[in-house]
């Protein structure tokens, strides 16, 4: 959607708002021994008690309120039986709506202490997302993203996962501009306009290059297998710069 006034910013933000607390609860609630599937019920209950919806469940019938993807899963990893272990790579996206309006929001975490190499990559990561925010602004160009985003993971030595992109939101889960890409593009050449609203959200890999469906029909892998992580925020482009909509009202992660 493009914002074209304050009411519809402010809608952004409440549903914004609403599913970076829901992503930050779930993270702090994570404990051995618990299934994916509890975890899910958590965010299910506390996106229920804000009156949103999932934005996975109801536009495409997702078995679940939220993703969880552990370890090897990167993306639309679906709650269930899997029990989580101490040093278990745990990504949680969640997205829904409120109104009419959509945001979504996601993040990888370590489950206790990860190894040293994962705990590098997941602050990278968080890296890699802002450095691709702070190229939103209105006029300027999409493949900015991707390219400033391109340069920080070859200095580093990452891999970007190529065929998962950030998107367009706000008055759906996936909408115009459609696929932005979050690696370098140079078939890209649109540019963000005034309002515009869209995700960024890399996958940043230590040498996975594109992802592959599992059995399941939702679950994805990296291909090569490798550790990988996805932040991701929702965002407006003004004439001043980007506006990020997915913060929380605490930050413990
Ligand atoms: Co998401
Ligand atoms: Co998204």
């Amino acid at each position: 959607m493009t914002v074209s006034n304050e009411d519809e910013l402010e809608g952004l933000k409440v549903i914004g708002r609403i599913v970076a607390n829901t992503l930050h609860a779930m993270a702090r609630a994570m404990e051995p021994g618990m299934t994916t599937g509890e975890l899910d019920g958590l965010g299910a209950e506390l996106l229920a008690r804000e009156g949103a919806l999932s934005a996975p469940q109801s536009a495409y019938s997702f078995p679940g309120a939220t993703c969880i993807s552990v370890n090897e899963e990167i993306a639309h990893g679906i709650p269930g039986d899997r029990v989580l272990a101490l040093g278990d790579l745990v990504n949680i996206d969640v997205s829904a709506s409120k109104n009419g309006f959509f945001a979504d929001t996601g993040a990888s975490f370590g489950l206790g202490t990860l190894n040293p190499a994962q705990e590098t990559l997941r602050r990278d990561g968080r890296r890699a997302m802002n450095i691709g925010i702070a190229q939103v602004g209105a006029g300027r160009p999409l493949a900015g993203i991707g390219n400033a985003i391109g340069t920080f993971a070859d200095k580093r030595g990452y891999t970007l996962i190529r065929n998962l992109a950030s998107h367009g939101t706000g008055r759906a889960l996936h909408e115009y501009p459609e696929e932005i890409p979050t690696w370098p593009a140079r078939h890209e050449r649109r540019r963000i306009t005034d309002g515009m609203v869209m995700t960024v959200e890399p996958f940043l890999s230590r040498g996975g290059v594109f992802a592959s469906d599992g059995d399941d029909g939702w679950t994805l892998y990296a291909e090569p297998h490798a550790p990988t992580v996805q932040f991701e925020h929702t965002v407006v482009a003004t004439r001043r710069g980007p506006v990020i909509v997915t913060r929380p009202d605490m930050a413990a992660h």
